[in-house]
This record gives C-alpha cells, sequence and structure tokens, in this order.
C-alpha cells in the first residue's frame, strides 16, 4: 500500500502537463498503482480548472484516495484543487518538498510542474511521495486546526 501497489491514484493535467502526465500514469502502473486518467487526452491548449476539479473532487468525497495534477508550474493547479474541502494539495518540484508533503502535511494531491521538471526528476518525486507515509504525533493536531478552518469558512464565509 505505501509503494503505490493496489492504491487507487486519480490523475490529470492541462496541456502543459499532458506529457508529463502520460509519462508518470506509465510509471504509476508499473508500481502496479491503479490509475484512473481524468485527461487531458491530447497536447490541445485546455483550462487547468477543469481537469484540477476532476481529480480534486474524487478525492474530496473520499472515492479516491490520492490524486496528482499536473499543470505548467503547477501553481493553477495547486489554487484549483486547495479550493475542495478535504484536501491538501501540495506543490511539489523537488524531493524535499515531496517528502515533507506527507511526513507533515498528510499531503493527498501531489501538483508538479510539467514545464519546470523533468520525467526523471518527476519519477523520483512520484516514487518518494507515494512511499512516504505521515508522520502523525504533533502533525496531526495541526491538521485538525486546518479542518476547522475550513469548516468555519464554509459556515460563517471569510
Ligand atoms: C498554461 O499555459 C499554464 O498557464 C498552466 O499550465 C499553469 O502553469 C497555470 O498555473
Amino acid at each position: 500500500m505505501q509503494k503505490g501497489k493496489n492504491m487507487k491514484v486519480a490523475i490529470g493535467s492541462d496541456h502543459a502537463g499532458f506529457e508529463l502526465k502520460e509519462e508518470v500514469t506509465e510509471l504509476l502502473k508499473t508500481l502496479g498503482t491503479d490509475v484512473v486518467d481524468c485527461g487531458t487526452d491530447t497536447s490541445k491548449s485546455v483550462d487547468y480548472p477543469d481537469f484540477g476539479e476532476k481529480v480534486s473532487s474524487l478525492i474530496s468525497s473520499g472515492k479516491i484516495e490520492k490524486g496528482i495534477l499536473i499543470c505548467g508550474t503547477g501553481v493553477g493547479m495547486s489554487m484549483v484543487a486547495n479550493k475542495f474541502p478535504n484536501v491538501r494539495a501540495a506543490l511539489c518540484n523537488d524531493l524535499f518538498c515531496a517528502r515533507m508533503s506527507r511526513l507533515h502535511n498528510d499531503a493527498n494531491i501531489l501538483v508538479m510542474g510539467g514545464r519546470i521538471i523533468g520525467k526523471d526528476l518527476a519519477a523520483e518525486i512520484v516514487r518518494t511521495w507515494m512511499a512516504t507515509p505521515f508522520e502523525g504525533a504533533r502533525h496531526l493536531n495541526r491538521l485538525i486546526k486546518i479542518k476547522k478552518i475550513e469548516e468555519c469558512l464554509n459556515t460563517h464565509g471569510t
């Protein structure tokens, strides 16, 4: 489970992340991961919120445990994903953030920038992110505080 085997992952990208999405999908399959590909399916220009929404709603509802989103920088997809309740999306274009986003933040969506990193680094980031567990303990209290902010904003607005 920790290494991606028998786990289900939803993946999505815009045109700028399409090529990397295809590479990452292949890698996940070789790790034994069940991949739900939410598109896009070509390099034709599309709007990243449409694909960010597809993946994020699956994670938000609990239908799928983990997601991966890729756009040009990863910034836009991060903005979209973190609008969804229960989503903790982490933009990780380096290995340290990938590891820490699991250990300390229990990130459930990994976001990468297809115009920032190459496929080899992306593969290492994905392997690390999939294999690293949440540390819990004091970090759990912090996630509970994030959840309380989310609930408070849903009830009272800004
Ligand atoms: C698309 O040109 C680009 O804006 C998008 O992929 C992403 O980088 C946005 O944050």
